[in-house]
């Protein structure tokens, strides 16, 4: 063997023995941790770096968030100190080991149908505005997010024709990662026989949205350009993924009766309830058309987003309705696969209908607050950030594909509009991102932060929560923007893992357009504080005549809304089953 070839051998087994290393997770240079608060309000012009420091840190502590949530065995030298091992046993009912994952919120749930929401989200902005992640090296903790959610869902999708759709049941404990009960912890599936066409639908639209992006597949940003991928590609867990995605779709699409997951099994719908399934069958062949080139998938996206009489100009987007992002990522195929014959003009005109009606104050039975807040009568009333912040994550991954750059602004000033709300542009001066300014809210409800560990001394005990939930977006004011910063109030201080995914995209979007500092560094206005409320909640202090007249509004209200229930269509029917996740202990 000659020296050269020699040499060259070597280097290819080099080569061979680097590649698992390559394609493996990404590795983060040195560990992130969450700076002190302060730095929040420090001007990043003072620092030399082109990468904005504020955006960087606010999408560092927002995926920082996700770790605080993680359940099961913890790696070794976990960055999140004050976490421990827990619940060893999820999943061991059916046979599976569901100890991974994340918990939901601010209790210990673990739900897998917001849970695509969430992952489905952060592979979209992945695919858009990856650069905001390298640049701010966040690469590796987005890499690390999603493979333990796809991890999770790959277990519990893992029997041949089932799925698991929910860890634990309503009782409520409130205590830290120790303690957690194990005996309330069923594993509630879904099956070919009795289906959830939605979470089966949810879950493929997860599955073949990361696979694209560990494929290192951009989305369009424009008619005319593509957006940036973060750097996490591993083309083998992308071919791993894309399988179960296509498995996934096919019970979708083929098991009977096509129905909501709650009709399926019982014991899932005090947590969340699916209003509808269309909507997850139309973005998950969507995806699958853009994953594979497939023009079957892309016929019966078409097909079934005309069937159900797509597009809906209104209703709000989250982790249950999607119908407002179908036509939008339908334009992205459009863009990505013109060979499809998918009509551009067709798709752009129908996400338009929905967007428009925002930014144009349209829309039927959604307003803006006084101070601003986009808010939808109902799906805003527990977690009002979370459609605000939605529908600004839409805005930002379709404004450049608009029909004219004039909507382009209005989406993009919409958009940031609602960001600088949830971060301090607001009556309350509330930074509603725990843990980043000294504006930021304190007491977001979370049973793993607190400290404490008795439920009737959720507020008070102990006075200050022990620990710091960095980043944590809390559900939101109230409708005359008033925000009661209680552990009780949880329709406005519980974190959830599906808040967070949009404003992390948001944050990777500001990253990548070089916005100026998030709104509240350098705020000179105080906190305003609203009194403690006994009852815990909203609203505190209230006259009896003050009650009574509310009563009375309440009531012509409700009125109105069942009279009006007939003319509106499916979407709207998730506001009346609301999340109920703490009806129990407010009862109690
Ligand atoms: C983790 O365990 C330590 C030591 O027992 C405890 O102090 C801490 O509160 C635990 N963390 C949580 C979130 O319960
Ligand atoms: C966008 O990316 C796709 C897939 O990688 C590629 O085929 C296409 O040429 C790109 N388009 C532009 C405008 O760069
Ligand atoms: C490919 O991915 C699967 C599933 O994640 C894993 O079990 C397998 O070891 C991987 N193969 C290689 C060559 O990395
Ligand atoms: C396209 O997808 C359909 C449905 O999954 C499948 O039956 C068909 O074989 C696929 N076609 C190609 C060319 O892969
Ligand atoms: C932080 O805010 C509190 C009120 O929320 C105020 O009392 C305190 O002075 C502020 N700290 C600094 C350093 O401005
Ligand atoms: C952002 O700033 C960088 C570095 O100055 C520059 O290269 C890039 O073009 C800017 N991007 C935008 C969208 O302005
Ligand atoms: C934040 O920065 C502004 C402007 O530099 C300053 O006036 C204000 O006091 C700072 N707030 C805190 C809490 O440090």
């Amino acid at each position: 063997m000659t020296p050269f070839k020699h040499t060259f051998i070597t280097i290819i087994a080099l080569v061979a023995q680097l590649l698992p290393c390559i394609q493996a997770q990404v590795q983060p240079t040195t560990t992130y941790q969450p700076p002190p608060i302060a730095s929040g309000n420090v001007s990043s012009s003072s620092s030399s770096n082109k990468v904005n420091a504020r955006w960087s840190q606010l999408l560092g502590n927002a995926l920082y968030f996700y770790d605080i949530q993680r359940s099961g065995t913890l790696p070794n030298n976990f960055r999140v100190d004050w976490r421990n091992n827990s619940v060893p046993n999820d999943g061991s009912d059916v046979g599976l080991d569901l100890s991974g994952g994340f918990f939901d919120a601010g209790n210990y749930i673990k739900a897998t149908f917001p849970l695509c929401w969430v992952v489905t989200q952060l592979s979209w902005g992945g695919m858009m505005f990856g650069k905001g992640f390298d640049d701010s090296q966040q690469t590796a903790y987005l890499d690390s997010t999603l493979r333990v959610a796809l991890d999770w869902l790959m277990t519990a999708s893992s029997k041949q024709d089932e799925m698991v759709v929910l860890i634990g049941s309503d009782d409520f404990y409130w205590g830290g990662d120790q303690n957690i009960p194990t005996n309330d912890r069923p594993s509630y599936t879904i099956t070919r026989e009795k289906p959830g066409t939605d979470v089966f639908g949810s879950c493929a639209s997860a599955l073949t949205s990361a696979s694209m992006l560990y494929a290192g597949t951009p989305l369009p940003i424009s008619t005319t350009q593509n957006g940036t991928v973060a750097s996490l590609q591993d083309a083998n867990y992308s071919t791993t993924l894309l399988q179960r995605a296509e498995t996934l779709f096919d019970l979708a699409q083929s098991s009977t009766p096509q129905q909501v997951y709650q009709k399926a099994t019982k014991g899932v719908a005090w947590a969340y309830p699916s209003t509808d399934y269309a909507d997850e069958l139309v973005l998950s062949s969507t995806f699958l058309a853009l994953a594979t080139g497939n023009q079957t998938y892309a016929d019966y996206a078409q097909k079934t987003y005309a069937t159900n009489q797509f597009p809906f100009p209104n209703g709000a987007l989250n982790w249950d309705q999607h119908t407002s992002a179908t036509p939008v990522l339908l334009t992205q195929l459009s863009i990505a696969r013109p060979s499809m014959g998918v009509s551009m003009s067709k798709y752009q005109t129908d996400s338009e209908k929905w967007l428009d009606n925002i930014v144009n104050k349209n829309m039927p039975q959604t307003f803006t607050t006084p101070g601003g807040l986009f808010y939808f009568d109902g799906d805003s009333d527990s977690a009002s950030l979370n459609p605000s912040l939605n529908a600004a994550f839409l805005m930002m991954v379709y404004r450049r594909m608009a029909s004219s750059t004039t909507k382009d602004r209005g989406y993009r000033s919409f958009a940031e509009s609602q960001i600088d709300y949830a971060l301090g542009k607001n009556p309350m001066n509330t930074v509603y991102a725990v843990g980043i300014h000294n504006n930021s809210a304190e007491n977001p409800q979370s049973a793993l932060a607190s400290g404490g560990t008795n439920p009737k001394l959720i507020d008070t005990v102990p006075a200050q929560e022990a620990h710091v939930l960095y980043s944590g977006i809390v559900g939101g004011p109230d409708q005359n923007d008033n925000y009661y910063d209680q552990r009780s109030n949880w329709e406005q201080t519980e974190v959830a893992l599906d808040s967070q995914s949009a404003m992390i995209v948001l944050a990777a979007h500001q990253l990548t357009t070089n916005a100026s500092d998030p709104f509240y560094t350098g705020m000179t206005e105080e906190r305003v504080i609203l009194p403690y409320d006994a009852d815990g909640g909203g609203g505190g202090g209230l006259s009896t005549g003050a009650q009574i007249a509310i009563a009375v509004v309440v009531i012509v209200v409700v009125l109105g809304l069942l009279a009006g229930l007939a003319f509106w269509q499916r979407e709207r029917l998730r506001s009346l089953i609301r999340r109920r996740r703490f009806e129990k202990y407010e009862k109690s």
